[in-house]
């Protein structure tokens, strides 16, 4: 087996350069835990427990499920958390979130949507990582900026909230890892072993998944709902005008992803093939060592 070491392996102390999406519903112990377990970070997405007391309890359940790294993840607002109309939560409650977490020895943080460097330098002083995830470069410059120690950059193909302009991965990464400093993490679209390295070789130091996890065994949703989003047929018109006209608003349907899953599978065998995938593809193209690393 080969070991894979990127920066963003050695910041998390992670297997594979793997780590799951926020999933608003679904992000929780008993999911979050088997991707932790097969190697990658899972993320407990913090907002699925409005009640403090139960993101208490997730966390420990988690640290039962899973001795290897996770993190949460908490989502913003795609607009200004102190505009009083919009408000959902308000900038404390993030932050007891953060607080409780810290308390917990969480070290990982992710957080995604509207401007996060409230939530950023808190993780910061309780010693925590802080991971930002948005869909324009300017933005990620900005969370670069504002002392994000690694950023997720959401491409065109990806699920999930779109802006006008919002760009494909291909371009964030190639481009991130011109503009950028701060390791990349490449979402969107991402699906099998090629897209896994092919984020690697772009620049991304690791790769986010989404809409992949969606047809696995540990996905919360009934086999009936999974089977019909393995059938859906990513080249017809109806799914492309969803996927990449689509704007502003937040879309959970699956990404052009699922396009790469064609069966229910476990978790752990999803992420195994992903990785066997790629270990194959480098055999073949000479790739002699057991050691792949994008640090020099
Ligand atoms: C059902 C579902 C729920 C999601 N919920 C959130 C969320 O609450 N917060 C967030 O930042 N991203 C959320 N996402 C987006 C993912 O975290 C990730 O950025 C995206 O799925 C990556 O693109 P991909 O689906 O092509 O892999 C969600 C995605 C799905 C499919």
């Amino acid at each position: 087996m080969m070991i894979w070491q990127t920066k963003i392996t050695k910041m998390t102390k992670i297997k594979y350069p793997l780590i799951m999406g926020a999933f608003g519903g679904w992000g929780k112990a008993e999911f979050a835990s088997h991707f932790s377990n097969a190697g990658g970070l899972g993320i407990i997405a913090a907002l699925n427990f409005p009640d403090f007391n139960d993101f208490r309890k997730e966390l420990f359940k988690m640290k039962q499920l899973t001795d290897k790294p996770f993190g949460i993840n908490l989502s913003l607002p795609h607009s200004n958390l102190e505009n009083p109309k919009k408000k959902t939560r308000s900038m404390e409650d993030y932050l007891n979130y953060v607080e409780m977490a810290l308390k917990e020895n969480i070290t990982i943080f992710t957080t995604s949507g509207y401007k996060a460097s409230f939530i950023g330098k808190r993780i910061h002083e309780g010693g925590g990582l802080w991971f930002h995830k948005c869909v324009l470069m300017k933005h990620a410059l900005s969370a670069q900026n504002d002392g994000a120690d690694a950023v997720t950059i959401v491409g065109l193909e990806g699920t999930g909230f779109k802006h006008p302009l919002t760009n494909t991965t291909l371009i964030n990464i190639t481009m991130g890892k011109k503009l950028l400093k701060i390791p990349i993490i490449a979402a969107g679209g991402i699906g099998d072993s090629r897209g896994f390295l092919s984020a690697l070789l772009m620049g991304a130091e690791a790769v986010c998944l989404g809409t992949a996890l969606m047809g696995t065994k540990e996905c919360p949703v009934s086999e009936k709902i999974k089977n019909k989003w393995l059938h859906q047929d990513i080249f017809s018109k109806e799914f492309h005008e969803k996927i990449y006209l689509y704007n502003t608003k937040n879309f959970m349907a699956p990404s052009t992803a699922i396009g790469h899953c064609n069966k229910i599978v476990s978790l752990k065998e999803f992420i195994d093939d992903l990785m066997k995938g790629a270990e194959d593809i480098l055999k073949n193209w000479g790739f002699k060592s057991g050691f792949f690393k994008t640090i020099s």
